[in-house]
């Protein structure tokens, strides 16, 4: 290996921030051999922009390199210039070419566009493309902007649990996480597979949401946040559905509903402004070569307060709308992403927030307003996507929740936990989650979620 003290990233050298010879390490991109010089692009992730990397026919190893392609893993040690070519300021004259790793003649990935859909069967090739490298680089700085937002605030970070016993949403597409042998699972007197010899005692999942915990620590802590990933089994084969997927869950103890929609319009727009901030050139791209409008919608949405409308005012909109749905609209009905988004991209043209939905079409444990048939409930819509969060004011009065739990056909024993959270100390408390890819895919213009996720897993696909 070289001396590690000199290797630099490419990032470096062309900031500028590198000594007048490195070595820099990485893959090519593409490899041009003209008559003796050789062109390399060397990329090692750590920008948008490759290096380019010039080889004279004079290096001792060059015919070596002049048969390199696209794809082999290099050292170059060299001298860092003023390019004379148009497409960078600095260029790498080598002065030595190590051939890490050669590549085979049948490296699927050539500098042309592959679609994404080919791109998803190369899952573990991809990532090294212009756009995945700009998607890896661009939740990384979301990421840090995630933590950054709830630590100037005072929010600790907390972890929830990923196997778990209870169903958060109540909706009951879970996983289940279990230690039986499939074929012979011990079984009770009335041959059902008895749970109760499985590896917790219970039946297990692995959790659709850390906000009932998130709960048990905003009780005690105040304000909290989760980050962790979240699993749905629900066969959604959609652009925007994930069966495993990040969500961030902030939970505010003292805290009603207009405070937890504060709290999502500031984290959005501090999310979108930090990676506007962070990663230009990757965003750059994406206007440049997924969605020209995207960095401008961002500053629209940074600069504009977001509209808050109820569910009815959004009922009565799209009743008047003059739109075909394929779901028709009535007051009690579940928004379906067509309205969402007629709503955010054709009604207030920026992100909306919708609160109070009928108490029968949203979860358990949301706060029933006095009108005994809404809950204070409230989701953002954003233009494209559609819903990007999800929140609530928790119902924090005992008797009522028991009664919703029992409503929704759930039952009190299963959550005697959450319910003693009523009785030792209640209080109003709120809020939300948001789905970490949906964030990504609005940021990036990218059109389906499975690609903004390293790895995505969605119904019949886990591979990589
Ligand atoms: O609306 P959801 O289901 O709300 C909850 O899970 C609450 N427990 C959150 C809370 O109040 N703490 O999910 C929240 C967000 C959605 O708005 C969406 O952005 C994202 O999570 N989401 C998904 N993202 C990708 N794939 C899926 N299958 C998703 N389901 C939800
Ligand atoms: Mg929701």
């Amino acid at each position: 290996m070289a001396e590690q003290g000199s290797v630099r990233s490419v990032r470096e050298v062309l900031a500028g921030r590198a000594e007048a010879e490195v070595t820099v390490q990485g893959w090519l991109r593409s490899a041009r051999h003209g008559k003796g010089v050789s062109f390399l692009d060397l990329y090692d992730g750590s920008s948008f922009d490759g290096l380019q990397v010039v080889v004279d026919p004079d290096l001792e190893n060059h015919a070596e390199v002049a048969a390199l392609g696209t794809g082999a893993a290099v050292r170059v040690h060299g001298e860092v210039v003023d390019s004379p070519g148009q497409n960078q300021p600095l260029e790498l004259r080598a002065k030595t070419v190590t051939v890490v790793g050669g590549v085979d003649s049948d490296y699927p990935l050539q500098k042309k566009r592959h679609s994404f859909e080919f791109l998803r069967t190369i899952g573990h090739l991809r990532l090294r493309t212009n756009t995945f490298g700009a998607i890896v680089r661009v939740r990384n700085a979301a990421s840090q902007a995630v933590h950054a937002f709830f630590q100037e605030r005072g929010f600790l970070q907390v972890h929830a649990p990923i196997i778990t016993a209870s169903d958060a949403e109540g909706a009951g597409d879970m996983f289940r996480v279990s230690a039986l042998d499939p074929e012979k699972p011990p079984r009770a007197a009335d041959g059902t597979v008895d749970w109760s010899r499985d590896f917790f005692g219970k039946p297990a999942f692995l959790t659709v949401s850390g906000q009932l915990e998130a709960e048990i620590a905003a009780l005690a802590l105040s304000n909290v946040y989760t980050f962790g990933p979240t699993f749905r089994a629900e066969n959604s084969n959609t652009a925007r559905h994930l069966a495993e997927f990040w969500m961030i869950e902030p939970e505010m103890a003292f805290c009603d509903l207009t405070g937890n929609i504060d709290l999502a319009e500031a984290f959005l727009k501090h999310v979108f402004a930090a990676v506007l901030e962070s990663c230009p050139d990757d965003m750059e791209f994406f206007a440049k070569r997924i969605d020209e409008t995207v960095i401008d919608t961002l500053r629209h949405v940074i600069d504009s307060p977001f509209e808050r409308i109820t569910y009815s005012e959004a009922i009565e909109i799209l009743e008047r709308a003059d739109a075909e749905f394929e779901f028709p609209v009535k007051w009690g009905v579940n928004l379906q992403s067509e309205h969402e988004r007629y709503l955010a991209e054709q009604h207030v043209r920026r992100p909306v927030v919708v609160t109070d939905y009928p108490a029968d079409i949203k979860a358990f444990y949301m706060y029933l307003n006095d009108d005994e048939k809404t809950v204070r409930a409230m989701d953002v819509l954003v233009p494209r996507i559609g819903e990007i969060v999800g929140g609530s004011q928790r119902e924090d009065r005992l008797d009522v929740l028991t009664r919703r739990i029992g409503e929704h056909g759930l039952s009190p024993e299963d959550y005697w936990w959450y319910l003693d959270l009523r009785r030792y100390g209640s209080t109003p408390h709120s809020g939300f989650g948001v789905g970490f890819e949906r964030v990504v895919q609005f940021m990036t213009g990218m059109a389906n979620i499975r690609d903004v996720i390293p790895f995505p897993r969605v119904p019949g696909a886990a591979e990589f």
